[in-house]
């Protein structure tokens, strides 16, 4: 909540009292203590404790409109672990995690790694927070690089020597944006930049997405973009008609287009009583 030091000052921005928010040691030089982040505020709806005052304020007006957004980030989380058990099991090895977010329990090098040691994974972010405590868990690891790069600006990712060091592009890749497409705009033509991978990565590569829909629970979902618009990474909604389109040139895994809790469950009591109150659309594809 908002603390006696935090004001609101105009464009969502908060000003906060330098003394008692300073940047812990964890964080990078840079950065914006009034501005509140997508990554940050995930973080905070997991639990974690990489976040600020004003990651905390907007979170916490996001989660009253949406009591359960705890348990829709956990959703979202559970099903970024299922597609990559489905994607090991189909005998993929090497994996580009875009939106990686801050690392919290069971990221995906740890998941893969497990069932793999020799298995890889770059992450990609674009925020600094993100970036520098994934630096930070994989020191020592040499099968796991993360680079900052803006999924809005795709050559920057395809591009970087750090992903051609990492994978071999000759074997099929997994490629996750779980929960990222909703920080893209339809300007930044996301379909272009999916395109992008799919044509650079070898036949029997996966993409894995789930994204925010918006459908239903119109009213609060409309509120929740004006939050999100105080952040740096506005929000646009996409139905689950959308979110298939975005599978173009890529054979949808079974069961398709779901809600999120609805993919592929662990058990099928996963699935809760009301699946589409996740709001959350998730599917798995694969390039033939
Ligand atoms: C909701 S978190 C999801 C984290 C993780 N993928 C998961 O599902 O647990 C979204 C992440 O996407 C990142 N992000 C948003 N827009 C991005 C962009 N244009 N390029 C790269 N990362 C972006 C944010 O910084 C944040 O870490």
């Amino acid at each position: 909540m908002l603390r006696s030091s935090a004001k609101r000052i105009g464009d969502g921005r908060l000003q906060v009292d330098q003394v008692s928010e300073q940047l812990p040691d964890w964080a990078p030089e840079g950065v914006d203590l009034t501005r509140a982040s997508a990554a940050r505020m995930y973080d905070y709806y997991l639990g974690g404790a990489h976040n600020f005052a004003v990651d905390r304020e907007l979170a916490g007006q996001a989660l009253a409109l949406f009591p359960d957004g705890q348990l829709i980030a956990q959703a979202n989380r559970a099903f970024l672990h299922r597609a990559v058990r489905f994607l090991l099991s189909q005998g993929v090895r090497q994996f580009i995690d875009v939106g990686s977010g801050i690392p919290t329990a069971g990221n995906v090098h740890e998941i893969a790694q497990q069932v793999d040691p020799e298995a890889r994974v770059l992450y990609v972010d674009h925020d600094p927070v993100a970036v520098a405590h994934s630096e930070l868990i994989l020191r020592d690891n040499r099968r796991a690089r993360v680079l900052q790069a803006d999924l809005r600006h795709p050559k920057e990712i395809l591009d970087a020597p750090i992903l051609t060091d990492l994978l071999d592009l000759t074997q099929p890749v997994g490629v996750l944006m779980v929960s990222v497409l909703h920080f893209v705009s339809e300007a930044d033509h996301p379909q272009d930049t999916i395109a992008r991978f799919r044509d650079l990565l070898s036949s029997g590569s996966y993409l894995a997405i789930s994204q925010g829909t918006g459908e239903g629970r119109h009213a609060a979902a409309k509120r929740l973009k004006e939050l999100y618009s105080a952040t740096s990474t506005p929000v646009t909604y996409r139905t689950r008609e959308q979110i298939a389109a975005l599978f173009d040139g890529w054979e949808l895994a079974d069961p398709g287009v779901v809600w999120v809790p609805q993919w592929r469950p662990d058990w099928p009591d996963d699935v809760g009583s009301d699946p589409a109150s996740s709001l959350v659309g998730a599917a798995v594809g694969r390039k033939p």
